[in-house]
């Protein structure tokens, strides 16, 4: 049975997932809670690994080391960068990328011509025909981190001139950054619950928990097809 890894920052994105696998079992792997359960003919690991990057890597190295996950995939809310994006569309991530890695070729000296890391493309395709059968309006993009939560238009405009970003949150690039150490395939999926700017604390205490839902019903949407 294929083994999935299903990662999500704060309880509320989690809240879906973990109601869909209430009747598995849960793992404990020192503070990280993993919830394990047959879905969708899916041996499936889920995770709150909460907010930020350490988190986020930490919690994927353990589920691809502790339960020998074969590909995981990140579901949450981001801020958009791009025009394109408004609040709940969905962006589907080509590749993620630090935003606060100075200066971001330092990743080359250990992984020549690695600015960024790729994504799995079937997975991307599936998930971006699963937002077409849920009808929610998707983007295909890249998706960029970092240890900041951005609600300043001045650093929204420095993060997309050095990024070309299209939309920012705080753990995608460190799941990315993780799966590529271990050869695995990953999906970023996200739910756009604010625009990152000078309002994007109140757009995201408004907008939370329905991003939230939505990407984690994506998720489960996904994870059905793979
Ligand atoms: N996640 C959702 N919105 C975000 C923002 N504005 N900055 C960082 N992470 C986010």
């Amino acid at each position: 049975m294929k083994k999935i890894g299903i990662i999500c920052a704060m309880d509320n994105e989690f809240a879906l997932i973990k109601q869909t696998l209430a009747h598995g079992r849960t793992a404990q792997i020192g503070r990280c809670t993993f919830y394990c359960a047959e879905y969708a003919g899916k041996d499936i690991i889920a995770a709150t690994g909460g907010i930020g990057k350490v988190n986020a890597a930490a919690c994927a190295q353990m589920m691809i080391s502790n339960f020998g996950v074969e590909c995981i995939v990140f579901s949450g809310v981001a801020g958009a960068l791009s025009d394109k994006l408004h609040i709940f569309d969905i962006i589907v991530a080509n590749d993620v990328m630090y935003h606060d890695l100075f200066p971001a070729s330092l990743l080359r000296d250990n992984f020549p011509n690695c600015d960024c890391f790729p994504t799995d493309a079937r997975l991307a395709e599936l998930a971006e025909t699963v937002c077409t059968e849920l009808g929610l309006h998707c983007i295909r993009g890249r998706v960029v981190s970092g240890d900041q939560f951005i609600t300043d238009s001045i650093v929204k405009a420095r993060i997309i001139s050095d990024t070309h970003g299209d939309a920012t949150e705080m753990e995608g690039a460190a799941v990315g950054h993780v799966c590529y150490l271990n050869n695995l395939p990953f999906a970023i999926l996200r739910c756009i619950s604010d625009g990152a700017d000078d309002n994007g604390e109140m757009d995201f205490d408004t907008f939370v928990e329905q991003a939230a839902h939505r990407c984690a019903k994506l998720t489960l949407g996904l994870v059905e097809r793979i």
